[in-house]
């Protein structure tokens, strides 16, 4: 790995800040759907990081990254009327600072996930007027944070935010339209380029990216049905995204897949309007990959979910806690093919990780020998893809500490830092000390 390749580590507001009715945030869909859903927990609270900003950071400083990916809440830095609000603004001022005391180069994601509610109340993202609010929104953070935040993504994984809270309707704000989830991606990519250019335009000097959640595939045999089905599922979880982000507009076999099936009116779907696809496919710095797991797709069942089978092409070296398969060659694979089609100059691994629920021992010891071995083999699918040619300039672990993992709660956990949820102590697992020896053993390498 080159000597500027950076190593860090990634969290989100709603998962770790807690302080919900502090300094005047307001409220976001995350904050509804925990009161009215089912939900096992909420973020209320959640580590909070709200007032353990500091020893948290420490922590960082001890685990030696060079950057720290975090998430700004919407809600707690403009009010209801679109105006700056200073509290919240002051609130990641302090938290920047004591980064860049610390050595830490910040890296902001501007939307995980927390949309305010109040816009969710005018159509939320399958209405475009999201994507001017959004703009205020960054023009607010990109002004008040430019001059000691560089690096910049707009937005993280707007496949989730549109297919799970617009279409699912498991995750806020908890609706369940196909063609208003397209809408939401739709307006979700608008308002990154959007942003991209006022980021610009305010940090002359900012590197910009998106993080695009993805999920690889393949057909479970060389059955034609089932290569069918793993295109369309490709289509549909990936292609959808990285295809408009990279230039080349939306996949045309995917337009005429959901006019199909009746998720679109026609292949020129009425949101679309002449200018939206230069303005979405703005040039980036980087872009930005999560990569969690992939998947062996068998047609015959749901065809909007395809259908993960638990062999197949990659066969997995074990599950972690989430249900997910482990397969690095599959991470490996996938950079090598975002290298090949769509040539971004840089590729930054914007999250990976592992969710194993292991805690302090008798003598307080986090043995997570699991998420270790994850971690291996994915920094290891890493390097294989650097060493092929792929421009992959650094790597964020999901995730620094367990957290709030959305409707499953506190249970699943990701974190090298393990948190007693409660009496919110840290304690740094094996996976702590591991990533410190890894981050360390590139550097003098
Ligand atoms: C990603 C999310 C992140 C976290 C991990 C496990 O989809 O971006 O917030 O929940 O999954």
């Amino acid at each position: 790995m080159h000597d500027d390749f950076t190593w860090g580590v990634a969290t989100s507001a709603y998962q770790i800040e807690g302080g919900r009715f502090e300094d005047g945030k307001a409220p976001s869909i995350w904050d509804t759907f925990s009161d009215i859903g089912d939900l096992p927990e909420s973020g209320d609270v959640a580590c909070d990081h709200y007032h353990r900003y500091l020893d948290d950071i420490a922590l960082m400083a001890d685990l030696g990254i060079d950057a720290y990916r975090m998430s700004i809440a919407w809600t707690r830095v403009v009010d209801a009327a679109g105006n700056p609000n200073l509290a919240g603004l002051a609130f990641y001022d302090r938290i920047i600072d004591a980064l860049l005391a610390a050595g830490i180069v910040p890296w902001v994601t501007l939307y995980h996930w927390d949309l305010p509610q109040s816009i969710e109340d005018e159509g939320g993202w399958p209405n475009r007027s999201v994507v001017e609010a959004f703009d205020v929104y960054a023009a607010i953070a990109s002004k008040h944070f430019g001059a000691r935040v560089k690096n910049w993504i707009t937005i993280n994984e707007p496949w989730v935010v549109s297919m799970l809270g617009y279409k699912d309707g498991v995750f806020a704000p908890g609706r369940t339209s196909f063609a208003d989830a397209l809408a939401a991606a739709h307006h979700q990519l608008l308002a990154h380029g959007r942003a991209v250019g006022t980021i610009r335009a305010n940090v002359p000097d900012a590197r910009v990216g998106i993080a695009l959640d993805c999920r690889p595939c393949r057909p479970a045999t060389p059955n034609p049905d089932d290569e069918a089905a793993s295109r369309y599922f490709d289509g549909y979880r990936n292609r959808w995204f990285f295809d408009p982000v990279a230039g080349l507009g939306y996949p045309a076999d995917m337009l005429s897949a959901f006019e199909a099936r009746g998720h679109l009116t026609s292949t020129t779907p009425e949101w679309l309007k002449s200018g939206d696809l230069e303005t979405i496919s703005a040039r980036l710095d980087f872009l930005g990959v999560n990569y969690y797991t992939s998947v062996a797709v068998r047609h015959g069942h749901d065809e909007d979910e395809a259908t993960d089978v638990p062999s197949g092409p990659y066969p997995p070296s074990g599950y972690t806690e989430m249900g997910w398969q482990i397969t690095p060659d599959a991470l490996h694979e996938y950079l090598v093919h975002l290298h090949k089609v769509y040539q971004p100059n840089s590729i930054v691994i914007t999250e990976n990780g592992a969710s194993f629920g292991d805690g302090p021992d008798l003598t307080g010891r986090v043995a997570d020998i699991r998420r270790q071995d994850y971690l291996e083999q994915h920094t290891g699918a890493v390097r294989r893809a650097i060493a092929d040619g792929v421009p992959v300039d650094g790597y964020f672990l999901w995730s620094f500490m367990d957290n709030l993992e959305w409707t499953s709660g506190y249970a699943q956990r990701f974190g090298v830092v393990h948190v007693d949820h409660d009496t919110l102590v840290r304690t740094p697992k094996d996976s702590f000390y591991w990533y410190q020896e890894a981050i360390g053993r590139a550097r003098t390498s």
